[in-house]
């Protein structure tokens, strides 16, 4: 069974192969140099290079395969959460390629797919509690089997990799910032400025980063923290990256306790989402399995981003449960619930 996989939902064109379950091969093109320069994401720009490159890049994955679009038995694609502008380049795509062939479709839920790409490189283990951390979206999730996913607890308000953006884009770090504060703390002392954990007294599952993100711009502002475009990175610039993502990490780590508290049938603690590639972020969680002795599972970096291997996986896994799309399926932007509309044939239940 040959899977094809569409992602479009944001910066990222990416498509992959998945072949009964295993990664075959991916392509991806990433705009993140173009937005770098406009600070952020711009939506108009982001749809109109997904329009250039979905094409050639699907020539390219198939060419480099030697197979041929009528290869395919399944065409899956990111349906949102996303820029609708961006997610309509990837969704047509795959709505035309799936009426041309006459092979069944489905969309999938952007978020669901990050969480199940720690199944491309391990065995699943549910009941599981799903951290899914990524520039839109901080979610926590009860996860009982690829199709079953209850939310536990979101952000409120800007997701952890938006606030690792922001911050970072005030220090002085291009777009998007994450993975350059990551590196700048893995080199400082994180006791060194004090930030605070916000939004943790309460009982739920919620995240709010903006008192955090509101916090460390005045602590910036007080200490002259602002980058250097010449000289190289500063020993309080270091200890700042490291104080701020010391305390994102705590605030997930705790809420993540408190999931796993809550739902002590959990059997594995997964991480997924672009900041799922944090290193701190990272070695944080893996204790919190290791105090329950659950296992911990995550993608490596390179699949925690978005990536075409996810969708390409989730297809394949819903569709290995009967699940599919009619043609007309929606596509959802961000701030919209995903409906559950999915048809079921008579396929093996699970
Ligand atoms: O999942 P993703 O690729 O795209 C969305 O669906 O949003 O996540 C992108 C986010 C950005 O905010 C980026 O700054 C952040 O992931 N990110 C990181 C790291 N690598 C990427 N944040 C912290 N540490 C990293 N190593
Ligand atoms: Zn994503």
């Amino acid at each position: 069974m040959l899977c094809l996989g569409i992602e479009s939902s944001c910066d990222e064109t990416a498509l992959a192969l998945v072949r009964d379950g295993q990664l075959l091969d991916s392509v991806l093109a990433s705009q993140a140099e173009l937005h770098a320069l406009f600070g952020g994401v711009v939506p108009e720009l982001a749809s109109r290079e997904h329009g250039r490159y979905v094409g050639p890049l699907f020539d390219e994955l198939m060419g480099r395969n030697e197979l041929s679009a009528q290869d395919l038995d399944l065409v899956a694609v990111a349906r949102g959460p996303g820029l609708l502008g961006s997610l309509l380049v990837g969704v047509a795509f795959a709505k035309g390629l799936a009426a041309a062939l006459d092979i069944p479709f489905i969309g999938i839920n952007h978020l669901h797919a990050h969480m199940l790409a720690v199944g491309i490189q391990n065995e699943f283990i549910f009941p599981a509690i799903g951290l899914l951390v990524s520039g839109g979206h901080t979610h926590l999730y009860r996860i009982d089997r690829p199709s079953s996913f209850t939310l536990l607890g979101s952000s409120l308000d800007d997701a952890a990799g938006e606030a690792f953006d922001k911050v970072g884009k005030v220090l002085g770090f291009s777009y998007p910032a994450g993975r350059q504060m990551n590196e700048a703390a893995s080199k400082g002392n994180a006791d060194a400025f004090q930030l605070p954990r916000p939004y943790l007294d309460n009982q739920n599952m919620d995240f709010s980063f903006s008192g955090l993100k509101t916090a460390a711009i005045a602590c910036i502002q007080e200490n002259g923290l602002i980058k250097s475009a010449r000289a190289p990175f500063s020993p309080s610039l270091l200890d700042f990256c490291a104080s701020f993502n010391l305390a994102v990490a705590e605030t997930l780590v705790i809420k993540t306790r408190r999931s796993l508290e809550s739902n002590p049938d959990a059997s594995s603690l997964w991480l997924a989402g672009g900041v799922a590639a944090n290193s701190i972020i990272r070695s944080r969680m893996e204790s919190v399995a290791r105090e329950r002795h659950i296992p911990f599972l995550t993608p490596t970096p390179a699949l925690c981003a978005d990536n075409g291997a996810m969708i390409a996986f989730a297809g394949y896994l819903l569709s290995q449960r009967g699940y599919n799309h009619s043609l007309d399926m929606e596509t959802i932007p961000r701030g919209r619930r995903i409906p559950s509309d999915m048809r079921k044939s008579c396929m093996p239940t699970a």
